[in-house]
């Protein structure tokens, strides 16, 4: 057996996003959408895990596992309820949970956006609005004066390129299709809105939408330094983009608008949030299905938790900045399938170190079980089981597996 230990400074979490665990978030774009007829979400988020209130007890229990990092994302729509108006009493929640991780000795890493926006932000027409890169700025600038002393690390924007990657990966319809549906033309009717006028964050996908989310990126970076000095960056869902035989010009077409022209956009920036799950790949034909008999997981993609060292090797080539893993994750039954993942995945990481790639940490998605968008709470990603009908959380082996690596700041192969 040998043993690979990590940079002293190396830094091992967990995350979550806001809509995702806290509950309730009944002023954003995303519980709207949950509560249309006919929605594609499968189930709304409701309390989701209550870690809006809860949030003491799960810092604490990430604690003890041995994480030294917690990134979560800050919601928007509660700092924020209507245009220009601010919740101080929100803005002290988070000012709470920050200084959790502190007592904790956690360094927190906060997310200023993580796909879900304030409804009035979807009226104004969202992520295709030119008002949105400035409002966004206002809201990380406000937020950053309240909580900046205590933020280890800052996100703007989660996964800038999702719209695109899930359209183009088949996971979800274009937005041209979207827009007949039923469902998406009465939400965009609660908001006042046409159809077409509804650009939800996760469903944005045109050049506008793109340029608009990377405007407000920029601008974001401006108004959090211009308060405080902490890193910041964005992230980005990078799939490994493979090529079969005679499927190479279409993957180094894919691999460019999803991954590197977005890697080179962010060259300049503090770091770059790498987040990888599985690899994609691509043929004469375009995207290809796993092979038959390869092990999928819950989301119905391919178990590659290689992908990671491709992914990492790849953003630091070309956004040439350090990379922190801002999420890499399995969603499974099968706990002991998450244990495989973790440690092949750490492996790759381990692999950019010794080639002296400048990785700073490894985040692991997620720490509980939660509500995984459009699919529910059906899929199970977390280190930590989540009982909704009691709220009882209950540590997996795999969260006492990474939490061991994290305090031995070293993995033994
Ligand atoms: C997102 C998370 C999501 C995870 C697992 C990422 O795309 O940032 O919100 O739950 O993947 O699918």
């Amino acid at each position: 057996m040998t043993r690979v230990s990590f940079p002293a400074d190396f830094l091992w979490g967990t995350a979550t996003a806001a809509h995702q665990v806290e509950g309730n978030n009944v002023n954003n774009d995303n519980w709207l959408m949950e509560h249309m007829p006919d929605t594609i979400f499968t189930e709304p988020s409701g309390d989701a895990c209550d870690h809006y209130h809860r949030y003491p007890g799960d810092i604490a229990l990430l604690a003890e596992l041995g994480f030294n990092l917690y990134r979560f994302s800050i919601e928007w729509a509660r700092v924020e309820p209507e245009d220009g108006e601010f919740s101080l009493a929100e803005l002290d929640h988070y000012r709470r949970m920050l200084a959790t991780c502190h007592e904790h000795h956690i360094t927190p890493m906060v997310t200023f956006h993580h796909f879900t926006s304030p409804r009035w932000v979807a009226a104004q027409g969202g992520w295709e609005a030119e008002t949105t890169p400035a409002k966004f700025a206002r809201y990380c600038e406000r937020t950053t004066r309240h909580l900046g002393d205590l933020i280890g690390a800052a996100c703007t924007i989660n996964e800038a390129n999702i719209g695109p990657l899930l359209t183009n990966s088949g996971f979800m319809p274009p937005p041209e299709v979207m827009q007949q549906a039923p469902w998406w033309s009465a939400a965009a009717k609660a908001l006042g809105i046409a159809p077409h006028e509804f650009v939800p964050f996760i469903m944005a996908t045109s050049t506008r939408a793109r340029d608009t989310i990377m405007e407000a990126h920029r601008r974001a970076v401006q108004a959090i330094k211009s308060v405080r000095d902490f890193p910041v960056g964005i992230t980005l869902a990078l799939q490994d983009v493979q090529a079969t035989t005679g499927g190479e010009a279409q993957a180094n077409r894919v691999r460019y608008d999803l991954n590197d022209s977005f890697l080179e956009a962010v060259r300049g920036d503090d770091f770059v949030g790498v987040q990888t799950y599985s690899r994609h790949r691509i043929g004469p034909n375009g995207s290809l299905p796993p092979e038959e008999g390869v092990e999928v997981t819950e989301m119905g993609y391919e178990f590659w938790p290689e992908a990671l060292e491709a992914t990492i090797r790849e953003a630091a080539a070309v956004a040439r900045i350090p990379i922190i893993v801002t999420e890499n994750g399995l969603g499974s039954r099968d706990d002991t399938r998450r244990e495989e993942y973790i440690r092949r995945a750490v492996r790759g990481v381990a692999n950019c170190l010794k080639d002296g790639i400048d990785v700073r940490g490894y985040t692991y998605w997620s720490a509980l079980d939660n509500f995984e968008w459009m699919m529910g709470y059906r899929p199970t990603f977390g280190l930590i089981a989540v009982d909704r009908s009691t709220q009882q959380r209950a540590v997996k082996p795999s969260a006492r597996l990474l939490g061991d690596i994290a305090r031995a700041n070293a993995i033994d192969f």
